[in-house]
């Protein structure tokens, strides 16, 4: 990014939230050539997460982004704007212009409705969340793991690589499935966890230069979009139908025989199939990709497992007495946020972090710059599960790490996906141990943040 020499205006700290007065204007790059917004969208659809930390490190936590069509966009990652945004002022927030794309195919839901409607969406799928409703599912986890498990031992004892996100996605479609619509998803030979994948590809390009394409011409974009469409709309319609006949999925159930609008099916189940089944499986593959590149990490993660579980696999009841896999996935999640930023628009004029915010300005709560920045976290290129020890100083912040994000909208889903998580990579390290095939993944990102080219390993039985 070129930015010029720029001197930011000194102003004195604070500043009135309601007109801005006495607080600095956000700066963004003001030199030629990434002050065009053209340009500079060009920039960052060729390379978001990139883009998204240059920005950051050449203009600080709040800075304004020239980008199209929502121009000026500011990004944050300083902790005490996001908290601001978050929690401390959150009812000037809205969720905005940029999550109107969502809508594409996740209609009003769970994600996409301003506070005062969503709530009635939360509080009618909230019961199959809780800790005792995850604890009531913990047998059908147990079985995909152990099944996923075997099915290793299979690529273990031909020693082929394989690709470790088609791996994971079978893994949540089936665990996921099975809870949002009592089916697994994963036996499709794969068209189910494509959809998804595409689906949240539309939804990115929903927002920049697709738009500007007539609607008239079939591109291939468009007809990997119409197909993902018809693979959820089938399994929405069979949900609905399984819930008539009382076979229904706990989730699809809830929301069908509740007071919610006829559509609330369609948008809240492929609200939580797109927000859930993705970003739990690149959660795994990036954590499965650190542990295999850090030999120390991988060791101790071995050595917790062999003490507290023997031969045998790890089941939800053993998740406590695993305190390090818990930590090694927390740190795949700052170094990987599968959700890596999200976004919010000001309603009325405010004050992040000593910078005027204009009411109207759409956000990017940028998580992957909060845990990328050096100011948070001390060396953040490295993986490093320590930051994560209990009464560790790393974490005091804890608006410096929001992989679930934060306030009354953050994660529905979060216990869910740990607990997946902590089981899988357990139960993974207690048996194999894996080697990448594939080289140093680079970060690609659409919604979420995905290794480019992919994850390929290969398995070795640890006891034979
Ligand atoms: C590692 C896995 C996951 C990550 C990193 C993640 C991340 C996030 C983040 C950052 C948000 C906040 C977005 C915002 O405030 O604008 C969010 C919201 C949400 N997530 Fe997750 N998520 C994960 C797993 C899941 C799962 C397993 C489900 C459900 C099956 C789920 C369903 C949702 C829903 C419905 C929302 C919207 C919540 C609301 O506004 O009430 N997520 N997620």
């Amino acid at each position: 990014m070129n930015e010029g020499n720029e001197t930011p205006p000194v102003r004195p700290p604070g500043g009135c939230p309601v007109t801005g007065a006495g607080a600095k204007q956000v700066e963004g790059p003001n030199g030629f050539p990434m002050s065009l917004p053209l340009l500079s969208t060009v920039a960052y659809a060729a390379d978001p997460p990139g883009f998204s930390l240059r920005a950051q490190k050449n203009h600080g936590t709040v800075v304004k982004l020239p980008l199209l069509p929502h121009n000026p966009t500011v990004q944050l990652s300083s902790p005490e704007a996001i908290r601001r945004v978050l929690q401390g002022n959150a009812d000037n927030y809205s969720r905005g212009a940029y999550y109107e794309a969502f809508e594409l195919f996740m209609g009003r839901g769970l994600l996409t409705l301003d506070d005062g409607d969503w709530r009635p969406h939360r509080k009618v799928v909230n019961p199959a969340f809780t800790p005792n409703a995850i604890a009531a599912r913990a047998a059908e986890t147990d079985a995909a793991v152990a099944d996923l498990l075997d099915r290793w031992a299979e690529h273990a004892r031909t020693g082929r690589p394989f690709d470790l996100f088609t791996e994971s996605m079978a893994l949540t479609c089936r665990v996921m499935g099975l809870a949002l619509v009592g089916k697994d998803l994963s036996q499709d030979g794969g068209e189910f966890a494509r959809a998804v994948s595409v689906a949240l590809e539309a939804i990115f390009k929903n927002v920049g230069l697709d738009k500007i394409i007539p609607a008239f011409i079939p591109t291939r974009h468009r007809r990997r979009t119409a197909a993902a469409r018809r693979t959820l709309e089938r399994v929405v319609a069979q949900a609905a139908q399984d819930v008539d006949l009382g076979v229904g999925g706990e989730v699809a159930t809830l929301i069908r025989e509740s007071d919610l609008p006829e559509d609330a099916l369609w948008s809240d189940l492929v609200t939580l199939f797109l927000a859930g089944v993705e970003t739990t499986a690149l959660t795994l593959c990036w954590t499965l990709y650190e542990i295999a590149r850090n030999p120390v990490v991988r060791d101790h993660l071995e050595e917790e497992t062999d003490r507290v579980l023997g031969r045998r696999l790890p089941t939800n009841r053993d998740l406590a007495d695993l305190p390090y896999a818990g930590m090694v996935v927390a740190e795949g999640l700052r170094m990987h946020p599968p959700v890596w930023q999200f976004t919010r628009e000001a309603i009325e004029d405010d004050v992040l972090a000593d910078h005027h915010i204009p009411a109207g300005t759409p956000l990017l709560v940028s998580v992957y710059g909060a845990h990328y920045n050096p100011e948070q976290w001390e060396n953040p290129e490295r993986f490093d599960p320590e930051r994560f020890r209990p009464g560790s100083t790393a974490t005091q912040d804890r608006s410096a790490y929001l992989p679930f994000g934060g306030g009354r909208r953050q994660c529905i889903g979060k216990r869910m996906g740990l607990a997946l998580l902590e089981q899988a990579v357990a139960g993974i390290s207690g048996r194999f141990r894996l080697t990448l095939t594939s080289g140093e993944a680079g970060s690609g990102a659409y919604i979420t943040l995905f290794p480019k080219g992919g994850i390929r390993v290969t398995a070795k039985e640890r006891r034979r």
